[in-house]
């Protein structure tokens, strides 16, 4: 089945190097970052794996949590952390799934078989805190992924839920943002943007960045 954004992301049992988990009740009410790796002792995906437990504070910040994936075993995956911790100078701070018959890849189609026959590609998943597929990425085996632009887009679709705002080519956070095209009522216009805002065009409305979390 493809998933689709707005879908209710596939809920699923697992084991994990944190130990079992049921999905969706893991994420409970927060965001989640769900990544798939392609396979374990790899080099592209040992260097993610530092970074992306090296961010892992940054993403409990924005009240997300991270989960990656790789089709070896829960031992395979304790003995990569080693390498992990030895070469990123990082430990192993999220939980990796140990997807051995590939049942959560093929929930989520990791597999791209006109890509890699054996492998998963890399996927990134965001999913929201009812379980809704917000965003996703879909990188070649490789070319390691840039944690800094999920970052990025988790702070936008952020805002966008709290403020009616969407980000605008390139926008890093901090940086105006614009009012969504379907906000026209002067009075809603006026409380949500107190600061006021520039019309460029009616469908082009610029405002400064409303505060992150409020
Ligand atoms: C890697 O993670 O380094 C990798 C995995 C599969 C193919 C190429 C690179």
């Amino acid at each position: 089945m493809t998933i689709l954004l707005g879908d209710v992301a596939p809920d699923f049992q697992a084991q994990t190097t944190e130990g079992p988990l049921s999905f969706h009740e893991w994420i409970g009410d927060t965001w989640c970052i769900l990544f798939s790796h392609p396979k374990n002792f790899t080099p592209v995906c040992t260097t993610e794996l530092g970074e992306a437990s090296r961010l892992k504070e940054a993403f409990l910040e924005r009240n997300c949590k991270l989960i990656g994936l790789s089709i070896d075993s829960v031992a395979d995956h304790h003995r990569w952390a080693q390498d992990i911790q030895e070469t990123q100078g990082q430990t192993l701070n999220i939980p990796l799934i140990a997807d051995h018959d590939c049942a959560v890849a093929s929930a989520y189609d990791m597999l791209h078989p006109s890509s890699d026959t054996t492998f998963t590609v890399r996927c990134v998943f965001v999913i929201d805190p009812f379980k809704k597929v917000r965003l996703m990425l879909t990188y070649p085996a490789s070319t390691g992924r840039n944690f800094a632009e999920i970052l990025r887009v988790l702070d936008s679709l952020q805002l966008t839920d709290a403020h009616s705002v969407a980000t605008p080519v390139n926008w890093l956070p901090g940086e105006e943002v614009v009012i969504l095209p379907t906000l026209t009522d002067p009075a809603v216009l006026q409380q949500k943007f107190p600061q006021g805002y520039k019309e460029i065009k009616p469908y082009l409305r610029t405002t400064p960045c409303p505060a992150a979390g409020t």
